[in-house]
């Protein structure tokens, strides 16, 4: 597995990197490929990145007819919901281009929750090519929370991730919430995948996530070792170096 870690000077700079990175590689997959299959990650860091993408020049310079959005993980809540990962990126940005209904995958959180696990797995089976028995996604946007967890997969729940999509209990800041989140076998086929991380806060997380101890359990974003796709880290500074 390939892995760069690419570090920017402050959050705004991280955001721009992540945005025109994204829009280069939807237009190089759509030449190639004829679409671009990408992950969205829930969290406050890829807001901004969002919200670049929804403005000139960038939301000009992306193919959005042939872009197609999934979700690495969703609470189980509605999408009207101000904390709705789907909502949130609908906010930012998907309102704001020209993306069509039908190309967002958001989960069905309108289903009960083991129900809408297994709808997801069978959506992201519906984009698998015939010769695959799970969608390769071409680039997948993930996060690193500062007890070390990234999507919904939290420390010592590595046991659960035996389907590609799994419900689970993910307690974060005092807030436990049921989420739908996609695990380890459906990311890890991915072409690419960005880590986006921003804060002092994250740099304990961060340092532990690309060091030498390898434990999935309590370092669960060690997870992500795609079988023939890249790790790109994109981290600021304070992310980096935490406070000096
Ligand atoms: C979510 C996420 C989660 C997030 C991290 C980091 O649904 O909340 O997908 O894994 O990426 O918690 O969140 P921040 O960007 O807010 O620090």
């Amino acid at each position: 597995m390939n892995r760069e870690v690419l570090i920017s000077e402050n959050s705004e700079a991280l955001a721009k990197t992540f945005a025109e990175h994204f829009a280069k590689q939807a237009l190089q997959a759509v030449e190639e490929r004829g679409r671009f299959l990408a992950v969205l990650s829930g969290g406050g860091t890829p807001l901004k990145a969002y919200r670049l993408l929804a403005e000139s020049p960038l939301r000009e310079s992306v193919p959005w007819q042939d872009v197609h959005l999934f979700w690495g993980d969703e609470r189980h809540i509605s999408h009207d919901d101000l904390q709705s990962n789907f909502y949130q990126a609908r906010e930012a940005l998907l309102k704001h281009v020209n993306i069509p209904e039908e190309n967002l995958h958001p989960v069905q959180t309108h289903l009960q929750p083991d129900k809408a696990a297994e709808a997801y797995e069978e959506t992201l089976l519906s984009y698998a090519e015939a010769s695959q028995n799970c969608v390769r996604f071409d680039l997948v946007l993930l996060g690193l929370g500062n007890d070390g967890h990234t999507a919904s997969l939290f420390p010592s729940q590595s046991a659960l991730w035996k389907n590609p999509v799994i419900v689970t209990e993910g307690s974060y800041q005092g807030r436990p919430a049921t989420r739908i989140t996609m695990t380890p076998l459906a990311f890890n086929q991915a072409r690419e995948i960005v880590f986006l991380v921003s804060g002092a806060g994250k740099a304990e997380a961060l340092t532990a996530a690309l060091g030498e101890i390898r434990d999935v359990d309590r370092f669960p974003s060690q997870s992500i070792e795609p079988t023939d796709g890249s790790v790109l880290w994109m981290v600021d500074k304070d992310a980096r170096e935490g406070e000096q």
